[in-house]
């Protein structure tokens, strides 16, 4: 058996991954480490309860009584935890330090004593590289984040380089560009406005709405990890794309249609401050390992609706009935006018 510690196992793309691992590979033991934190639902692992295979553990990364001991019985770790929302991160970036950096300290130092760890993914993201106005970022590209969560995980990003190049922990780091698909959080854009639409309330669409982020389906982000856990070199960076390079305005009105709402659902609020005007990676490195995406967005934007429509009891209950939401909404939206 091959024992896999995947952090942050309760969130969107940590819960996506858990999935596909355990039916990927018989012989793997994950163990999934998660503080649920607003974003973290216990839900999203709750077929999993009784998996022969599987177990949950609630902690925080940065907390190394938890996080250490799991870390040195793992032969791979894939590190999602962290705090990953921009708008969050301009209102208050404490917990992006405390989670993004720390918490990845506290993993890579426990990692240098793993006698058996073979892996450790650096789950970071396309935002370190900051706007790329024109062409596509590369792996050997300066990081210029700019905003707080861009910048707590170029820390991690370099920190986890670090462990690298000075102890040879055996680190992958993988940037990845804004993923889609089920159980994301419904504060991201995509979820929110899918369930803004439904329920026939405005669509919040920040600034001119020109704004370009390259969309990669959750599916072939796991395929990706899955390849770079066999066949990625240790120290290495992979960007991970899904080449679906598309304006927020464009896809604000390709959900609507979808659901067939009408366009005056749009409602264009306060730009978000320092917003990236576009992401675009370029993924030839991965690609050369056989990797590409299998996901043609319009599929996935469609399975992606019909996943909402059909799965109100998963978001209605946080939307409607979470206080936390609610505050959080009021006070992101209230401000934007
Ligand atoms: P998410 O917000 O849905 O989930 C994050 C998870 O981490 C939650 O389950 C939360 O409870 C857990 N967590 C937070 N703080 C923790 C702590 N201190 N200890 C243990 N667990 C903690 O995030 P996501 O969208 O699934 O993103 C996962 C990873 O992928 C993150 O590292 C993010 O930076 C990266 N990433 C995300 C995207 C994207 O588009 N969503 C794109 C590129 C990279
Ligand atoms: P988001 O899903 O927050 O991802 P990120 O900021 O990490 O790229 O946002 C995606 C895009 O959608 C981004 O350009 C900001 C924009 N956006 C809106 O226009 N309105 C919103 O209410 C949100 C949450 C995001």
């Amino acid at each position: 058996m091959v024992d896999v510690l995947v952090t942050g196992g309760a969130g969107f793309i940590g819960s996506n991954f858990v999935h596909y691992a355990l039916d990927a590979h018989p012989d793997w033991r994950v163990t999934t480490l998660d503080k649920l934190t607003y974003a973290g639902r216990r839900e999203n692992l709750q077929d999993l309860d009784g998996h022969p295979r599987h177990r949950f553990v609630r902690g925080d990364v940065a907390d190394p009584a938890v996080a250490s001991p799991l870390v040195q019985g793992a032969e791979v770790v894939v590190h999602f935890a962290a705090e990953t929302h921009v708008d969050r991160s301009l209102m208050s970036a404490g917990e992006f330090i405390h989670t993004d950096v720390h918490g990845t300290f506290v993993l890579l130092d426990a990692a240098r004593e793993a006698p058996r760890l073979r892996c450790f993914v650096q789950i970071s993201t396309d935002e370190v590289y900051g706007s790329v106005p024109e062409g596509a970022s590369r792996e050997t590209d300066e990081l210029r984040p700019r905003n707080p969560y861009a910048a707590s995980k170029a820390g991690a990003d370099r920190l986890a380089y670090s462990y690298w190049a000075s102890y040879r922990v055996p680190v992958v780091i993988t940037r990845a560009s804004n993923n889609y698909g089920p159980r994301q959080y419904p504060e991201k854009s995509i979820p929110l406005f899918i369930t803004n639409a439904i329920d026939e309330r405005p669509l919040p669409l920040y600034g001119d709405g020109l704004n370009v982020r390259d969309w990669l389906h959750v599916d072939d982000h796991c395929r990706a990890l899955d390849l770079l856990i066999e066949r990625g070199r240790s120290g290495e960076t992979y960007n991970i794309g899904g080449g679906n390079d598309v304006a927020n305005l464009d896809l604000t009105h390709r959900i609507l249609h979808l659901l067939d709402r009408p366009a005056s659902l749009i409602e264009p609020v306060a730009d978000r401050p320092g917003h990236d005007r576009r992401y675009c990676l370029d993924t030839a490195k991965l690609r050369t390992l056989g990797w590409e995406p299998q996901t043609a967005f319009e599929i996935g934007l469609g399975a992606t609706v019909d996943w909402y429509a059909k799965n109100e009891r998963w978001w209605r209950p946080i939307k409607e009935g979470s206080e936390a939401y609610r505050a959080y909404y009021d006070r992101q939206y209230a401000r934007r006018g």
